[in-house]
């Protein structure tokens, strides 16, 4: 039995990518009239973190939700792992929360981006006993954690505790990466609640591509690429809530729509057959064939080499260079791990070369990735 009360809604709101303006602060009017809207429509899961906007995010939620809002929602949040030092910090954090989100508690409060590094430190630091204290004394109602690591680890931290959700990257693209297929299955097994995140790559699976769109063509029904994409997440009946950082109305308009239908299991066969072909064109369009090994780290330059070909691949694949920089400006910049690792940072010393055992001239390829990224 899964521990997430039923009555959450399937589609949920995530604010991390809210209109901006010019200038790059939150378009409030429009965030503003975005989430009420999809709360007016039945989204009632709300998700935020403290890093979210430069730290704007949740003093706008607190903003956005006053009065009748906010006791229509679930509202979501999360410790940010990399800045806690002490136990006394976690509740710092949550207090400080708290208050930037107007509110007396947080409905669903989630131990951010957990990776290994990460989980040690708070675990060391007893970030259970702060969970445990912090529900016991009203602050917080569930205790869960996101994840952006492999699946041993992630398997590990679902023993660990006695958590009510986890929170993971899933869609059809990402089967095999981090949690996966077989972390949603063990997390459910294990009776937590499972909400979704980068349902659509964060935006890579909308972009028009042609032999993509042509594979869909195929299906008996039309749908646009959010639709199929959101609808395959749906599809599971592991998935209690989805999340989708929706940056502009019509597409609120649209993944509310989109959500009245999606339900677990109503993808025919022939349909879930078409996914894997799309899956393969993507494929197909990887342009180095770096498998992950990580045999050429560390690098002597401190070049983060298995990321910089990722995100190219990922950009190459899905004609989405805007969102793939996005992420390689975020992933790269050392912001989690404190130090960068940019593909400009390469000396040429060619160390990486004699260790990769796909023979991939790594020297070259940074070049590529440095120029196609600017940096
Ligand atoms: N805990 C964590 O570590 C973590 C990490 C990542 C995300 N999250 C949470 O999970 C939420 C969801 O992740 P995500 O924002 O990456 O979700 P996503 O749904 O994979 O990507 C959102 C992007 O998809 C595009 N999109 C959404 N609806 C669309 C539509 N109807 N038509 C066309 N394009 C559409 C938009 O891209 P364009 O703006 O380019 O059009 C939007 O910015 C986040 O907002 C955040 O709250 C948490």
């Amino acid at each position: 039995m899964n521990k997430v009360e039923s009555g959450l809604s399937i589609l949920g709101f995530g604010c991390m990518r809210l209109p901006v303006t010019k200038d790059g602060n939150i378009d409030e009017n429009q965030a503003t009239d975005m989430l009420r809207y999809a709360i007016d429509h039945g989204v009632n899961y709300v998700d935020t973190a403290y890093p979210y906007h430069n730290g704007e995010s949740e003093p706008f939620v607190g903003r956005a939700l006053q009065g009748e809002y906010r006791k229509r929602v679930n509202l979501a949040t999360k410790l940010p792992s990399w800045l806690i030092k002490s136990r006394a910090d976690m509740d710092c954090y949550l207090d400080e929360q708290l208050k930037r989100l107007q509110t007396d508690h947080i409905d669903f409060y989630l131990v951010h981006g957990l990776m290994k590094p990460f989980w040690e430190n708070l675990s060391t630091l007893g970030v259970t006993d702060f969970l445990d204290s912090a529900i016991a004394d009203g602050r917080i109602k569930y205790a869960g954690f996101s994840f952006h690591d492999e699946l041993a680890l992630f398997k590990e931290i679902v023993d660990a505790y006695d958590w009510t959700f986890c929170q993971i990257q899933y869609n059809f693209m990402d089967e095999q990466h981090q949690a996966g297929t077989e972390g949603l299955r063990y997390a459910a097994d294990h009776g937590l609640g499972i909400v979704i995140m980068e349902p659509l790559r964060g935006g890579m699976l909308t972009r028009d591509i042609p032999s993509i769109n042509n594979i869909w063509k195929k299906a008996p029904v039309r749908r646009s690429l959010p639709e199929w994409a959101l609808r395959w997440v749906w599809n599971h009946p592991e998935v209690t809530v989805v999340l989708s950082g929706m940056s502009s109305f019509e597409q609120v308009k649209q993944n509310v729509g989109y959500a009245k239908s999606g339900l677990p299991n109503s993808l025919s066969q022939e349909e879930l057959s078409l996914f894997k072909e799309v899956e393969v064109e993507y494929n197909k369009r990887i342009k180095i064939p770096c498998t992950g090994c990580r045999y050429c780290m560390p690098c002597p330059s401190n070049v983060s080499i298995p990321e910089c070909f990722e995100m190219y691949n990922q950009g190459c694949m899905f004609e989405a260079p805007d969102a793939a920089s996005l992420q390689y400006d975020f992933a790269l910049s050392g912001f989690l791990t404190g130090s960068p690792g940019f593909a400009s940072q390469c000396q040429e010393c060619g160390e990486c070369e004699e260790k990769c055992p796909q023979g991939i001239p790594i020297r070259e390829y940074l070049k590529k990735v440095a120029a196609y990224f600017g940096k």
